[in-house]
């Protein structure tokens, strides 16, 4: 690690990635110095115990985030992607930590494969459909507000083009595997998919359901993290950046989301929670608007990260959802 990065502002350390990502970072980096924003006091033991601080606040906290954001070498979201005033906050900070001529921090923030997601509303996979590629910069050029998460991508985008902030973005598929962060949490696509079953009575999805999703273990994911992370820091002294050749999709590979609502029905009838394993083909125009992803597919290619020396393994869907639904039914009220 470069001798003049020392200090990380880091945000969802209590989070599936964000802890995960915070466990592993502390044990390849012991030197370097974490301060965590934590919104429940109850959590403060279990997060010292990494052996980093944390700092009481929530997302509303607007001016605390700009100030330690300000303050740190390194700004880490894992948080969220979705919340805009979040990442202005910081950005905020980021800004005015150059304009104080300090050195340019950097912000590595998480956003999300879904913005990728085409428009397909009948579950049909088409193979001719746009495929986005990490590496070509027009692609991440061509990202939009409207797109999902682009609304914050765009933003951060734009601050590294103006140059006042190193931004790297890590946008992973849908993560499955065991949490290794201090609070423990689960896959936020399993809980995604459990719930939905059991809201619905089956497992479910659109028309022929050959539409794709792609999903991507949690120990690749901190890895690329990890990499990313000591790219941004032997990158410190550019003065040209390029924030849209820092944009890294994680994924391991692409699945059916028929094949999704097979597992997922398979393993909650063997738990007597669904009475049928079969999952059930349903119309988009059956479901409310929010479900509209259930139809709709994901072309990506992930080059970026492997250039980094990113190798990720084979995920076996199945098997991650035999083993770890019921930590995901724990968490959950199931009547
Ligand atoms: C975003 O922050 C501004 C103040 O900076 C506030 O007025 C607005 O309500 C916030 N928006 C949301 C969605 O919280
Ligand atoms: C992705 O883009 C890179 C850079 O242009 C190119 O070398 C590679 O072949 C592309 N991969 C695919 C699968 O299109
Ligand atoms: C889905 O529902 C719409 C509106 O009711 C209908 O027009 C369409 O034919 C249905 N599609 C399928 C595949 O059932």
């Amino acid at each position: 690690m470069s001798r003049n990065v020392v200090s990380m502002f880091l945000l969802g350390a209590t989070g599936y990635i964000g802890g995960s990502v915070l466990a592993v970072l502390r044990e390849r980096f012991p030197g370097l110095k974490i301060t965590a924003l934590v919104r429940s006091e109850t959590h403060f033991d279990a997060i010292r115990a990494t052996g980093i601080t944390p700092i009481h606040g929530s997302f509303e906290n607007q001016a605390l985030i700009t100030e330690h954001s300000a303050r740190a070498d390194v700004v880490l979201n894992a948080a969220d992607s979705d919340d805009l005033n979040l990442t202005l906050s910081i950005l905020r900070g980021m800004k005015q930590r150059y304009e104080s001529g300090k050195p340019k921090g950097i912000l590595i923030h998480t956003s999300g494969v879904a913005v990728f997601l085409d428009s397909e509303t009948t579950g049909v996979f088409d193979k001719n459909g746009k495929l986005w590629n990490d590496s070509e910069e027009d692609d991440i050029r061509s990202i939009t507000p409207s797109m999902l998460h682009g609304h914050i991508d765009v933003p951060i985008l734009n601050a590294g083009n103006e140059g006042y902030a190193h931004t790297y973005i890590v946008c992973p598929a849908a993560v499955v595997g065991p949490s290794l962060g201090p609070i423990g949490k689960s896959s936020f696509f399993v809980k995604a998919v459990v719930q939905m079953s059991l809201v619905n009575k089956r497992a479910l999805y659109v028309g022929e359901g050959s539409n794709e999703f792609n999903i991507v273990h949690i120990d690749d994911v901190v890895d690329l993290y990890c990499r990313v992370f000591e790219l941004s820091t032997e990158e410190k002294g550019l003065q040209s950046f390029n924030p849209y050749a820092r944009y890294f999709i994680a994924t391991s590979k692409s699945i059916s989301w028929r094949e999704i609502a097979t597992f997922a029905g398979a393993s909650l009838y063997k738990r007597d929670i669904l009475k049928r394993p079969e999952p059930l083909s349903v119309n988009l125009t059956d479901l409310p608007p929010y479900f509209a992803f259930l139809a709709a597919s994901e072309r990506i290619v992930a080059v970026r990260g492997k250039e980094l020396g990113w190798a990720p393994r084979d995920v076996s869907l199945e098997r991650w959802f035999q083993a770890n639904v019921d930590a995901v039914l724990e968490g959950l009220h199931v009547d």
